[in-house]
């Protein structure tokens, strides 16, 4: 049987306040929470046992799963005190069935790909590797972890988040995703913090173990940012990324209890909650609006998030805006492009403007 371990203990720090209370894998994306994406893209590789890494709220997630009926055991490894990525692969190894000698997946809780499970596990049995790292390329590899291979696709080297310009010497980049022989796993030091990207890997490597990559061009997001987050899930709507959970490509994702005017415009992948209501000539584009939000006439939201039970006012403008939970931003406000509101917070009517407001001043002069 395959068995995978998901790292999903991280605070999803850049994802605030969207993660005070909920931890970034069971966020919302595309009407499902974004773990329930990644387990059935393992159900559908033959995954038969998940181990989930747990620490920052892990309580919520043997709640999400306490209902699960679907064929696959679910294990939780909880860390009183985060152990950090590799820490958290060794503690969540204790749980696992297989052999020493078989292939365990391990990915990142908030990656987005299309890759190929079962065939990243056939290469590393092929290739009798000790791990196999999915790599992937992008423009900007500053954020991510380097790892140049040879022409053999052997890693030479890794090195986690390059702070200098001679540092960055390929714009190949760990995907967050790999294959570990058991035993490999086995031998990270267990009890203590200890980072997979910037200890194990780096000594393997040195180690001169079989470490290899798997560079693929399929579609790939790291979701930990606002807007990697909503281009995910509207990527997901619209057919750019695949999920097991998500049906035919559309331009929007209404909830059935949603109440949407005829006049507003719902487009680029938005996913609109449980029972929310948008008004007329709202647009709501690329952005995915919660639970019970309201949605006045004339609002536009384009690359934004609204966390449930908030109100956006009439002809208010957001633009890449994170907005928490139980907030209400009054009408005609205008806000600056990137700003993240805390949840429960009051903007007046007109309070923000970007061009400028021509609101009367209330105090004398
Ligand atoms: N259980 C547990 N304990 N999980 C943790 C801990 C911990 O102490 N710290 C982080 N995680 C989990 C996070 O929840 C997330 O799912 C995963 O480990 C990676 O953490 P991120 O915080 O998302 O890391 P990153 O995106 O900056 O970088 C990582 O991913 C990149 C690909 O997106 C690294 O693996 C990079 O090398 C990689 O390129
Ligand atoms: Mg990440």
């Amino acid at each position: 049987m395959q068995e995978a371990i998901i790292l999903v203990g991280g605070k999803g720090t850049r994802l605030r306040p969207l993660t005070n209370h909920t931890p970034k894998p069971l966020l919302n994306v595309a009407g499902s929470s974004f773990i329930r994406h990644q387990i059935a893209k393992l159900m559908d590789a033959g995954v038969g046992h998940v181990v989930f890494a747990t620490s920052y709220l892990a309580n919520l997630f043997e709640e999400e799963f306490k209902d699960f009926t679907q064929d696959l055991e679910i294990s939780y490894a909880v860390e009183e005190v985060p152990l950090g990525t590799g820490g958290a692969i060794r503690n969540a190894a204790r749980l696992l069935h297989g052999p020493q000698d078989a292939p365990v997946l391990v990915l990142n809780g908030d990656i987005l790909s299309g890759l190929d499970l079962r065939a990243i596990v056939r290469l590393h049995e092929a290739r009798q590797a000790d791990v196999t790292l999915h790599l992937t390329r992008v423009p900007d590899p500053r954020a991510f972890g380097l790892v140049p291979t040879d022409g053999a696709d052997r890693v030479l080297s890794f090195l986690e988040k390059p702070k200098t310009a001679e540092e960055i010497v390929t714009d190949q980049v760990n995907a967050g995703c790999y294959v570990f022989r058991r035993s490999v796993l086995d031998a990270i030091p267990a009890g203590r913090e200890v980072s997979v990207e910037q200890e194990t890997f780096p000594g393997l490597v040195a180690g001169g173990r079989r470490v290899f990559g798997h560079t693929t061009d399929d579609y790939w997001r790291d979701l930990g940012t606002p807007l990697a987050f909503v281009h995910g899930s509207a990527d997901l709507v619209t057919g750019r990324a695949t999920s097991p959970l998500v049906g035919s490509a559309s331009e929007a994702l209404i909830h059935p209890t949603a109440v949407i005017d005829p006049t507003a415009r719902v487009m680029g992948g938005s996913t609109i909650g449980p029972r929310a209501t948008i008004g007329p000539d709202v647009v709501v584009n690329r952005s995915l609006i919660g639970a019970d939000v309201t949605v006045a006439a004339g609002a536009q939201l384009h690359d934004s998030v609204v966390d449930h039970d908030s109100v956006i006012g009439s002809a208010s403008l957001l633009r890449e805006t994170v907005v928490g939970c139980h907030a209400h931003i009054g009408a005609e406000n205008e806000l600056p492009a990137q700003l993240r509101l805390s949840c429960g917070i009051r903007i007046p009517a007109q309070g923000v403007r970007v061009s400028g407001t021509s609101t009367a001043c209330s105090a004398v002069h």
